[in-house]
C-alpha cells in the first residue's frame, strides 16, 4: 500500500524544489488529497484557532446537537440511516463578504482568530493554486483567475464537530461526497480520526496529524483541468470515543464565474471522442450540488452539459 502523501512545503524553498513539486503532482494525479506541513501556519497559532473551537462546541454547540440529532436519530433504528449526518456545524462566509459578525455565540476573541485564520488559509489556498498551476503548465494565476468571477471567489469555513456515536454502523459522520467546488484546506483533530477518502475501490484513513494541513480538489478543478485531476470521494466516519474537529476552508469560484477546461489542456483526442467537460455558470453547478451532493459527481456533469446544449440552441444576438 503507498502511503498518503504528506508535503514539506519548506522544502520548495530549496534544493528539493523539484522533487517536491513531483510529490504535489503526484498526489493531484492519484490521491485528490494530501497532507501540507511546514506550511507557514505558525503551531501556535493553530492551537488557539483549536482551543477556540472546542471551547465553543462544548459551550454553545454541544447540548443543541444532544438535543436535536442524538436523542432522536438512533431511536428504533435498525438499518442504516441514509438522510443525516452525525455532526454538528456551522458555517463562516469570509467572500465576497464576511458574515462571521452575524454568528450568534461567537466570542470576540473567536471571531478576530477566525478572520485572521481565513486571511492565512486563504493565502495559502492561493498559493497551492498557483503551484497547481506550475505543475499543468498553466500561466501564473491561471486558476485563481478562472475563479474570479465579477466578485472574486466565494470562500467560507465550515467548522464542525463530530461527536462520540453509540452505532457507527447505522450513521456516518459525514455520507461519502465530493466537494462542489475549488480547492479545500482542512484543520483536522489530532487524534480522534474518521476521515477517509476512496482509493482504487478502498476506503483509506486520512491520518490525523498534528499541525498539518489536508488538501483535497473538488469538482470544479476536476473540469478545469479536463479531468487530468480528479475530485475523490470521501466520507467521515462516526467514532465511539472522543469529539472529532474538522475546520475545512472551501476556495471556490465566485458564484458568476463561467467554468470551463483551459483550452491548453484539452487534448485532440479527447475533443474528437468528446471527452471534454462542460462549461457553465458556478452557481448553476451549485443548485445542482444543493440536491445532488450525496450522489456521484458524474451524472453532475452530464447535466450540466446538457444545459450548455440547450444554450447553445437558444438563437443569439449578433453582437
Ligand atoms: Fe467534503
Amino acid at each position: 500500500m503507498e502511503h498518503f502523501p504528506v508535503i514539506n512545503l519548506e522544502k520548495l524553498n530549496g534544493d528539493e524544489r523539484n522533487a517536491t513539486m513531483e510529490q504535489i503532482k503526484d498526489a493531484c494525479e492519484n490521491w485528490g488529497f494530501f497532507e501540507l506541513v511546514n506550511h507557514g501556519i505558525s503551531h501556535e497559532f493553530m492551537d488557539t484557532v483549536e482551543r477556540l473551537t472546542k471551547e465553543h462546541y462544548s459551550k454553545c454547540m454541544e447540548q443543541r446537537f444532544k438535543e436535536i440529532v442524538a436523542s432522536k436519530a438512533l431511536e428504533g433504528v435498525k438499518a442504516e440511516v441514509k438522510d443525516m449526518d452525525w455532526e454538528s456545524t456551522f458555517f463562516l462566509r469570509h467572500l465576497p463578504e464576511s458574515n462571521i459578525a452575524e454568528i450568534p455565540d461567537l466570542t470576540d476573541e473567536y471571531r478576530v482568530v477566525m478572520k485572521e485564520f481565513a486571511k492565512k488559509i486563504e493565502q495559502l489556498a492561493e498559493e497551492m493554486l498557483d503551484l497547481l498551476c506550475e505543475n499543468l503548465g498553466l500561466e501564473k494565476g491561471y486558476l485563481k483567475k478562472a475563479f474570479h468571477g465579477s466578485k472574486g471567489p466565494t470562500f467560507g469555513t465550515k467548522v464542525a464537530n463530530y461527536p462520540p456515536c453509540p452505532e457507527p454502523e447505522l450513521v456516518k459522520g459525514l455520507r461519502a461526497h465530493t466537494d462542489a467546488g475549488g480547492i479545500v484546506l482542512l484543520f483536522q483533530d489530532d487524534k480522534v480520526n474518521g476521515l477517509q477518502l476512496l482509493k482504487d475501490g478502498q476506503w483509506v484513513d486520512v491520518p490525523p496529524m498534528r499541525h498539518s494541513i489536508v488538501v483535497n480538489l473538488g469538482d470544479q478543478l476536476e473540469v478545469i483541468t479536463n479531468g487530468k485531476y480528479k475530485s475523490v470521494e470521501h466520507r467521515v466516519i462516526a467514532q465511539t470515543d472522543g469529539t472529532r474537529m474538522s475546520i475545512a476552508s472551501f476556495y471556490n469560484p465566485g458564484s458568476d464565474a463561467v467554468i470551463y477546461p483551459a483550452p491548453a489542456l484539452v487534448e485532440k483526442e479527447s475533443e474528437a471522442k468528446n471527452q471534454v467537460y462542460p462549461k457553465f455558470v458556478f452557481e448553476d453547478y451549485m443548485k445542482l450540488y444543493a440536491a445532488l451532493k450525496f450522489h456521484a459527481k458524474e451524472p453532475r456533469f452530464e447535466a450540466m452539459k446538457a444545459v450548455n446544449s440547450n444554450l447553445s440552441l437558444v438563437p443569439t444576438a449578433t453582437a
